[in-house]
């Protein structure tokens, strides 16, 4: 998608550098940088740090920092590579599934430049699921739900390309439809504030940001249509995990008639998990909830502390039920929870 009317993606190979090269997402908005990388070690500090992040884009980041370790140390490939990234973080399943497409390659003995090639395949595969589950998103919100809520950063920094949710939008954006968008901020990283804003600006669709704490009193206000969020798994029974806060929102959603919608690609299907009790929940540090950065008056960045002597809980996703959940959307097709 677009920066500065320039398309990019989240993260992709460089040919002529033969590397890796990512959008640094812990300065946004305020600085644009592209790194790019040979080294798997920093490909894997680089989920880890939350320089880049989002399930999908973590699934390819985590592809390509493999074929670099493919080219680097075949010998430790299995023994110390795999599970060093599969270590960096633990919710998003997109990364597993692509650990697994990686080691199911080296297996076979594939050359590095075939490891390569099947990591940019990868990235590509979930650009064209984001195209088409944003297809048939946009059909339903092309129904009159033109005012969508959305919360953390379900778009294409953090789906490689078009973004989960906000593919629909982009589509309805782009077909003249004016979709509105309300981005919750997302605490404690403002994943909304800080990317989501960003983004959708960037492409130059209306939007407006909102404390998280005012989703339910705008839906009991009907200003609400529809909910659109991703997903970081989704359990057997359509149990779906995504950043903190998405549980609440099913709640008032619930209580307010607003639909909600999920969107995410079948590389975020976990078919080994029964239930959303059995996903693994990422604990994330207290300092995230303690201390928050932005840019002084001056552009500088700058890290302050608005709360001592406290300690702070700081779980990174929460669980919704398949139950408060209208549909989920993926590139194969719609789900719908039984009828209670
Ligand atoms: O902790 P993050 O920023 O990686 O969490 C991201 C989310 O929760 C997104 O909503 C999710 O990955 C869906 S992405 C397209």
């Amino acid at each position: 998608m677009q920066v500065n009317g320039k398309a990019y993606r989240a993260v992709g190979w460089d040919a002529g550098e033969q590397a890796v090269f990512w959008i640094e997402q812990r300065l946004l908005p305020y600085r644009f940088e592209l790194v790019y990388s040979r080294d798997p070690e920093a490909v894997a500090r680089a989920i880890e740090t939350m320089a880049v992040r989002g399930a999908p884009t973590i699934g390819a980041t985590a592809a390509f920092g493999l074929a670099l370790a493919w080219r680097l140390e075949p010998a430790r490939f299995v023994s110390f590579w795999l599970p060093r990234f599969r270590r960096t973080r633990p919710t998003a399943v997109n990364l597993f599934h692509a650990c697994d497409v990686m080691e199911q390659a080296a297996e076979q003995q594939l050359s590095a430049d075939a490891m390569v090639e099947l990591a940019c395949d990868y990235a590509a595969r979930e650009v064209r699921a984001n195209r088409r589950m944003g297809e048939i998103m946009a059909e339903y919100l092309a129904v009159g739900q033109r005012r969508i809520l959305t919360h953390c950063n379900a778009g294409w920094l953090a789906a490689v390309d078009w973004g989960t949710a906000t593919a629909g939008i982009y589509h309805l954006h782009r077909a003249g439809e004016r979709p509105s968008v309300r981005v919750d901020e997302t605490r404690p990283r403002l994943q909304g504030a800080r990317l989501t804003a960003w983004e959708l600006q960037q492409e130059g669709v209306d939007c407006c940001l909102q404390p998280d704490g005012a989703a339910a009193w705008a839906m009991a206000r009907g200003e609400i249509d529809a909910i659109v969020v991703g997903a970081d798994r989704i359990a057997r029974n359509g149990d779906v995990a995504n950043k903190i806060g998405t549980y609440a929102l099913s709640l008032a959603a619930r209580e307010h008639g607003v639909p909600m919608y999920v969107v995410a690609p079948s590389s975020t299907f976990d078919v080994h998990r029964a239930t959303g009790h059995d996903i693994p929940i990422e604990q994330r540090h207290a300092d995230e909830v303690l201390w928050m950065d932005g840019v002084d008056a001056e552009g500088e960045l700058r890290q302050v502390r608005i709360a001592a002597g406290v300690p702070a809980s700081n779980p990174a996703f929460d669980v919704t039920p398949f139950s408060h959940i209208r549909a989920i959307i993926s590139e194969r097709g719609v789900y719908e929870p039984p009828v209670e």
